[in-house]
Parts: structure tokens; C-alpha cells; sequence
């Protein structure tokens, strides 16, 4: 068994380098199934193709965007006057209960409580800023 330790940090040390994208690697996966979350749960009520709302606002560069400031969409008045940025903890919070977040929003409540998959969903949503 002792001599099972350095063969298995032989062998950690030969693979590191192939592991060294792994973050990038890791993100890439989260992007993806992200994307197919989104679609399940949210792509029926809104765009990610620029300049194209659809029952909801369009989602293309919202992380980092002022909520309820896309042109042309026509927001509850709750959305519209809120004064936040939409960052990450700010967006797992809207998807977690975004009935609960912004009271008087018309997003029905989407409730969705799992962080892993707030986390993926948001993984898409950093991936297509505009
Ligand atoms: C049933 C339709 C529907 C579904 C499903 C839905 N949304 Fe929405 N969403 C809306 C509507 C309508 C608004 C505008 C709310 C308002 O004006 O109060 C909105 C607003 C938003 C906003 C605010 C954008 C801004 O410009 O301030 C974000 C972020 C958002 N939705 C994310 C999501 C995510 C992520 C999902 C999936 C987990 C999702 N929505 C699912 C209809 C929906």
C-alpha cells in the first residue's frame, strides 16, 4: 500500500498537463448543458438573437446589463423602475424565485431551486454577452 503513494503521484504528475485546460474544459460542459437547460426552461418565452424580443426581454448580454432597461420592451412597471445590475448572485436569486426577487414582476414564476442547475443556466447566460 505505501508503495501505491508515489506511483499514484508519478502518475498525477505525468497526467497534470493534460488536466491543465480542465477549468476551460469544465466551463465548456457547463455552457452546454446550460444551453439545453435553457432551452427547456426559459428559450419558449425568451431570445438570445440580438436585437429580437420575445414574450420576455431579449437575454443576450443581460449579465452585467441594467434590469429592465432592453429598448423597446414593454417591462412591468416593477422591472422597469427596479435599479439593479443584473449579476450573477443577482440572477440565481431571479431564477431561484423571481416572483420573490421582484415582487410585481409578469415573469411567471419559473422557481427553479437546484444551484447546480442555476449554475449551469447562468454558465450559458455569461457565455452570450453581447
Ligand atoms: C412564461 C414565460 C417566461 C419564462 C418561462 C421565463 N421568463 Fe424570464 N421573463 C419573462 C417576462 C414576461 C419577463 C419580463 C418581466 C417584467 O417585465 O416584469 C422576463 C424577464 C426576465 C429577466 C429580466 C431581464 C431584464 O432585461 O431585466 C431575466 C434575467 C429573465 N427573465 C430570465 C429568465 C430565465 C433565466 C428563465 C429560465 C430559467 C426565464 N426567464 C424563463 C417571461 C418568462
Amino acid at each position: 500500500m505505501q508503495l501505491k503513494v508515489p506511483a499514484v503521484m508519478m502518475m498525477l504528475a505525468i497526467a497534470a498537463p493534460a488536466f491543465a485546460d480542465e477549468p476551460e474544459i469544465f466551463n465548456d460542459i457547463k455552457v452546454k448543458a446550460g444551453e439545453d437547460l435553457f432551452n427547456a426552461e426559459c428559450r419558449r418565452c425568451h431570445s438570445v438573437e440580438a436585437d429580437r424580443n420575445s414574450y420576455g426581454p431579449l437575454l443576450e448580454g443581460v449579465v452585467g446589463r441594467k434590469a429592465g432597461s432592453v429598448a423597446d420592451y414593454p417591462y412591468s412597471e416593477a422591472l422597469k423602475n427596479a435599479s439593479f445590475v443584473w449579476t450573477a448572485p443577482a440572477l440565481k436569486a431571479w431564477i431561484e424565485d423571481n416572483q420573490g426577487f421582484v415582487p410585481g414582476t409578469k415573469m411567471r414564476h419559473v422557481g427553479i431551486t437546484d444551484p447546480v442547475v442555476q449554475d449551469f443556466i447562468l454558465a450559458y447566460l455569461q457565455s452570450i454577452k453581447s
